[in-house]
């Protein structure tokens, strides 16, 4: 299969069953641009992990067409330039932080005086410095996973797979984490992480995909994805006199408990609300507040994940049969 230059993942026909049974994996379609930052998100269960392990060799794939790096998907030398960040990863508990950095640093056949530089570097990058030459076995879960990331960027990586890697991170290490992804992209890489920390995902993605029961049911950037929902959300003081909003066809209007009263105005642009605010100015009505609102993150994921049949979310984890996903066939 030809490589498109600007995919740095380019996944056709994914599918994995385990043991003859579980249908993980039902057919994904999904492309992760250069340079940007990919979110994967979904219910537990849902085949994201599953989904890393076949990009990283780790899992076989009952089929699976698409390029990584521009080589096929489980071409083994493609993964010296890919950094892993495993869900649930184990260190060797007997090695301080530096030496693990080592450890895997040498795995991925990074020289010995590289290793000790980007060592150094990256321990200060993910906040360890101090916890260097402690060992992993004094860690708490946080200290792990940033450790865990150092890791996946010891060969300087031009693609980083991160599976969840804010789990279990203090804010204040989430945002340093954040900070580094954003860094990385800065740089050119390319990030694509799994995370149920939708806020998260929200802040630093370009685009996500949202799995459910081993499909894509949503995927794109997230303004697209949430532009039907887009609105302008203005409030008045007092109530709206009869008739204003006669010629805004699709406007709504609500009183609100503390005297105001709210109107809605589907939209993505300020111009689209400047002729509602005119009207209201000519009725001499004291606008309190006008405010761009859309879906959040966590609105479009309720929506992905929600059986429209019984108005409940989907079940965790992959039906055992080919029948029963819901979602929109990617
Ligand atoms: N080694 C395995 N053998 C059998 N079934 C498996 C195996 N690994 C995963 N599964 C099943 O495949 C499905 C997808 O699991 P996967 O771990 O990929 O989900 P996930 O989206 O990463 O979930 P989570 O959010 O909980 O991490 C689940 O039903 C899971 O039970
Ligand atoms: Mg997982």
């Amino acid at each position: 299969m030809k490589a498109n230059g600007n995919h740095t993942i380019d996944l056709h026909d994914v599918k994995k069953v385990y043991r003859g049974k579980i249908h993980a994996l039902r057919g994904i379609e999904m492309q992760v641009h250069r340079g940007e930052i990919f979110g994967l998100l979904g219910p537990n269960g849902a085949g994201k992990s599953t989904l890393v392990k076949i990009m990283m060799t780790v899992v076989r794939p009952t089929t699976v067409k698409g390029t990584m790096l521009g080589r096929p998907i489980g071409h083994k030398p493609t993964l010296e330039q890919v950094g892993y960040l495993p869900e649930h990863h184990r260190m060797p508990q007997y090695l301080t932080g530096r030496q693990v950095l080592h450890f895997y640093g040498a795995l991925a056949k990074v020289r010995r005086a590289q290793r000790n530089r980007r060592c150094d570097e990256l321990l200060d990058t993910v906040g360890m410095s101090e916890w260097a030459n402690k060992k992993i076995s004094s860690y708490s879960k946080g200290m792990l996973q940033r450790v865990g990331l150092a890791q996946a960027l010891m060969n300087d990586p031009e693609l980083v797979v991160l599976d969840e890697p804010t789990d279990g991170v203090d804010p204040v290490g989430r945002r340093d984490i954040r900070d580094v992804l954003v860094k990385l992209k800065d740089q050119g890489k390319t990030v694509f992480l799994n995370s149920h920390l939708l806020s998260e995902l929200e802040m630093v993605c370009d685009r996500v995909a949202i799995l459910v029961q081993g499909r894509v049911s949503q995927f794109g950037t997230i303004d697209d994805l949430t532009r039907e929902s887009r609105r302008y959300e203005v409030v008045i003081d007092g109530l709206l006199p009869d008739g204003v909003l006669g010629s805004f066809e699709n406007a709504r209007s609500e009183s609100l408990p503390n005297g105001t009263t709210q109107v809605v105005l589907p939209g993505t642009e300020a111009s689209d609300v400047q002729p509602l605010l005119d009207t209201l100015r000519q009725q001499k009505l004291t606008i309190v507040s006008v405010r761009p609102m859309r879906e959040s993150l966590e609105d479009l994921f309720m929506r992905a994940v929600m059986d429209p049949t019984t108005g409940k979310a989907l079940g965790v984890g992959a039906a055992s049969n080919g029948t029963s996903a819901k979602g929109a066939s990617a």
